[in-house]
């Protein structure tokens, strides 16, 4: 009997989840499909009632749900729980059992490009899920420092007092963490802005950014965000936010499948759909 699998968010009708998955599962033969739900917050309870009725393989959770569905499972792995957001839920014998793959699908990518964070100077901008997802993950691994920039600083006090692995981190408002720029390796923007279709905004001025630092924008569309673009012509390295979406689709697809499934073929399908090459 065919399995299925989908992602439960809204709006949910521009997710590249669904080819990306079902590419997969017909790649390695797996008797399964993976539709896109959109589910309003008040129906989040019955849906996944409903999942769990008939059998559901896993699914994603995606905005604006991947907090509220955790009092819906049965049980939520120990990062996910730190982090306070669940992206995957696997069905276990009936067990609905909730991980958050966004942090280590950051992680992931970004190895592609700096394949160390131990000892290196790290700033994060914004202080909402994505950013406690990837703070709390890479804080694993042991930078000399990470620091948090956010509108609102409280937020991003608040995020690093929660973190569970102590690092030397500070929280700074976005003026401070611009004027420093030129002290950080590395550079993560995990807010909205500069998201189609306020294509021109920008989260905070590089003008002292370090030519030989490395800048992430978790954004992919558009591929090159301003802030990007304006990296790369100082001289940075620069990563978009494929990366990360197609490595935390591996990392679910893993645990519903058991597969370590193909990253390239997986990008290609990812930016086939978001007209790049
Ligand atoms: P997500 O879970 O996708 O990370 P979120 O929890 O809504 O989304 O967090 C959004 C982040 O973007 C926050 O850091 C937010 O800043 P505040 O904590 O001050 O709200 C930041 N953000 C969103 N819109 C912004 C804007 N126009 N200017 C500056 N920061 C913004």
């Amino acid at each position: 009997m065919k399995k299925l699998f989908g992602v439960l968010g809204n709006p949910i009708g521009h997710s590249m989840s669904p080819v990306m998955h079902n590419d997969l599962f017909s790649l390695y033969d797996i008797n399964a499909i993976y539709l896109p739900f959109q589910v309003k917050e008040e129906d989040l309870s019955d849906a996944v009632i409903g999942l769990r009725a008939i059998g559901a393989g896993g699914f994603n959770v995606t905005v604006p749900h991947k907090s509220k569905i955790i009092p819906f499972l049965d049980e939520v792995d120990e990062l996910a729980a730190s982090i306070g957001a669940v992206n995957t839920v696997v069905n276990r014998d009936g067990k609905l059992i909730g991980f958050n793959t966004d942090g280590l699908g950051f992680l992931k990518g970004l190895n592609e490009i700096v394949p160390k964070i131990e000892g290196k100077r790290i700033l994060v901008i914004g202080a909402g899920g994505a950013a406690r997802a990837i703070f709390f993950t890479l804080a694993k691994e042991s930078p000399i420092q990470m620091d948090i920039a956010n509108r609102t600083v409280e937020k991003a006090a608040r995020l690093i007092e929660e973190c569970p692995y102590s690092i030397s981190s500070k929280a700074l408002t976005i003026e401070e963490a611009g004027s420093n720029l030129g002290h950080y390796d590395l550079v993560i923007q995990t807010t909205m802005i500069g998201m189609a279709p306020k294509i021109t905004e920008q989260p905070l001025s590089l003008k002292n950014l370090n030519p030989h630092s490395v800048i992430c924008d978790i954004i992919y569309n558009p591929l090159e965000t301003s802030l990007l673009r304006e990296a790369r012509e100082r001289g940075a390295k620069v990563q978009n936010g494929i990366d990360m979406f197609v490595y935390q689709g591996a990392l679910a697809f893993e645990k519903w499948t058991g597969i370590s499934p193909d990253i390239q073929r997986m990008k290609e399908n990812v930016l086939g759909q978001l007209g790049g090459k």
